[in-house]
């Protein structure tokens, strides 16, 4: 499994250096994706976050607002993929699939007023580390 991961990852090397220019702005994720992301997201996120339109100042972190994208401004898709990953949702950490976990990226950078495209996120953190966060 690790081997296979690894051999994947350098292939995937080569891709990520090929997209190091890539942005969100790019459309990196499907609408299908944001969909998928929008119903995990009702069911497991919102009762701490809140919407992603909406400003709750009484919730822990939001997802769409200026704390959030100064926050991540600049930093590798890959980041925030593995910090919902490994943390979210924070009271049942590690218990989203990587393909659930990117479906809810792709849900926050629709939240976040991004364009979808044709080309779905990938969920392989090598990938996403070539995507800057800078909406
Ligand atoms: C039990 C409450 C709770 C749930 C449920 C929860 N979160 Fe969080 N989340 C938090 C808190 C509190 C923070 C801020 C502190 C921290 O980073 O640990 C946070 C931080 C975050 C951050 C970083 C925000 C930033 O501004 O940098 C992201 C991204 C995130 N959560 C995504 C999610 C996603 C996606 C889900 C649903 C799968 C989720 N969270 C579910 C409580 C929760």
């Amino acid at each position: 499994m690790r081997k296979t991961i690894l051999g994947a990852a350098a292939v995937a090397l080569a891709t990520a250096a090929a997209l190091a220019q890539s942005s969100v702005r790019d459309g990196v994720y499907t609408t299908t994706q944001a969909e998928r992301g929008a119903a995990l997201y009702e069911a497991q996120c919102l009762s701490c976050h809140g919407t992603l339109e909406a400003f709750f100042p009484e919730v822990a972190a939001l997802l769409g607002d200026h704390t959030f994208r100064q926050r991540w401004q600049g930093r590798p898709l890959s980041e925030l993929f593995q910090l919902i990953q490994v943390e979210m949702p924070q009271d049942a950490p590690g218990s989203l699939s990587v393909d659930e976990t990117v479906q809810l990226v792709a849900y926050i950078l629709e939240g976040n007023n991004l364009p979808s495209g044709q080309t779905a996120l990938a969920s392989d953190t090598v990938a996403l580390s070539g995507i800057a966060f800078d909406p």
